[in-house]
């Protein structure tokens, strides 16, 4: 079956590691025949979720921005793809500012438009122990998907990635992203 995935890129840096990174997989994915698509956080506009709940009691959201178009990708897409550079051990605020507006589904009335699906977490990050670094957005990432009903398919983490251009160092990085990416689509 053709499957849709959707690569949700939380990086701040145009051309950095986690671009690097996405980039390698998405052919691998492709190369499956897969069909795949990007969204660039930092090239839209996600208001911060302001609590209002309205998506709880109206089951819609206050704001009418590109989330709106992104909710619609998320409902007609199989696999998710959550990469994000860590961030004080965390996602990047552009992250978890997507994750917030995610509390649409949240809403018992909204929820089997996206319980069932599958996810698959990337992350890329400074320092060496990826372990140890990532703890914290390890629980984030399971509490998070264990509430919306999606289920982990993997973690993925590319440690001592500091600077922007660090990945060019790393060249079986990119090779180990694209193998993520032809497994993911049956490719191999
Ligand atoms: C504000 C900020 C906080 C960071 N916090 C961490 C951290 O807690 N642990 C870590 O290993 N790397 C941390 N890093 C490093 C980034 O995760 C790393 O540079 C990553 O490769 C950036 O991805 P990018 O090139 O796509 O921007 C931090 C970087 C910034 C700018």
């Amino acid at each position: 079956m053709n499957k849709r995935i959707l690569v949700i890129n939380g990086s701040t840096r145009e051309n950095g590691n986690t671009d690097a990174i996405l980039k390698a997989f998405m052919k691998g994915v492709t190369d499956g025949g897969f069909n795949v698509r990007e969204a660039v956080l930092r090239d839209l506009t996600i208001n911060n979720c302001i609590g209002c709940c309205k998506c709880q009691k109206e089951q819609k959201c206050n704001f009418q921005d590109d989330m709106t178009e992104l909710r619609d990708m998320v409902m007609k897409s199989n696999i998710l793809v959550f990469a994000s550079p860590i961030y004080w051990c965390e996602v990047t605020g552009l992250m978890k500012t997507f994750i917030d507006r995610l509390y649409f589904f949240h809403h018992k009335e909204n929820n089997h438009l996206i319980a069932g699906k599958k996810a698959l977490i990337i992350t890329t990050l400074g320092e060496k122990d990826a372990n140890y670094e990532s703890q914290v957005l390890v629980e984030f990432y399971k509490r998070c998907m264990h509430s919306l009903g999606i289920e982990i398919l993997n973690m993925h983490s590319y440690p001592d990635l500091m600077e922007k251009d660090a990945i060019t160092k790393k060249p079986e990085y990119t090779e180990a992203a694209c193998n993520v990416g032809r497994k993911l689509s049956g490719a191999v």
